[in-house]
């Protein structure tokens, strides 16, 4: 089990894992401060938000990739040097979800390598788990 930990090198966190109910209403509700202040700080929308939530593959424009960093910085899930820590993103989602949320950190644990700043790393994750899990990929 450790060594399966150690191999997750990857996060979650604005984005949840469910079954039927997903998203569940009291989480959005809890997100909505932090999606404002995101969407403020990086110049995102709820339209751009909207998008990226459809089934198809779509590519985020750089404000998003930026709301999806600032979010996963909103929710503590990031060290020091910004990067994002998957076993801090494991902890952020509710229990409930746990299996979910481990197989799309491992699967995108090296989702990110090929982003050149932190907001291209927190999208090509973000991308990573929305292909690995598109029925449970929710942006808040
Ligand atoms: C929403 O926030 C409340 C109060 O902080 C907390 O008790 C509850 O567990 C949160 N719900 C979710 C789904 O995160
Ligand atoms: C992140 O940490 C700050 C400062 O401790 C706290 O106010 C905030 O509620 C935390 N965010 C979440 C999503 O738990």
């Amino acid at each position: 089990m450790m060594l399966l930990f150690l191999f997750v090198t990857f996060c979650f966190a604005s984005t949840l894992a469910i079954d039927a109910d997903f998203p569940p209403a009291e989480m959005i509700e809890n997100m909505s401060w932090y999606r404002s202040v995101c969407m403020r700080e990086t110049g995102s929308s709820d339209e751009q938000i909207a998008l990226f939530n459809r089934p198809e593959t779509i590519d985020a424009p750089r404000d998003l990739q930026c709301y999806m960093y600032c979010m996963f910085r909103m929710h503590n899930v990031t060290r020091p040097d910004g990067e994002v820590d998957p076993i801090d993103v494991y902890h952020a989602i509710p229990k409930r979800f746990n299996s979910i949320a481990l197989k799309v950190l491992v699967n995108c644990r090296n989702a990110e390598q090929e982003g050149k700043d932190l907001c291209e790393r927190a999208y090509l994750t973000h991308k990573c788990w929305k292909a690995t899990e598109p029925q449970h990929y929710f942006l808040f």
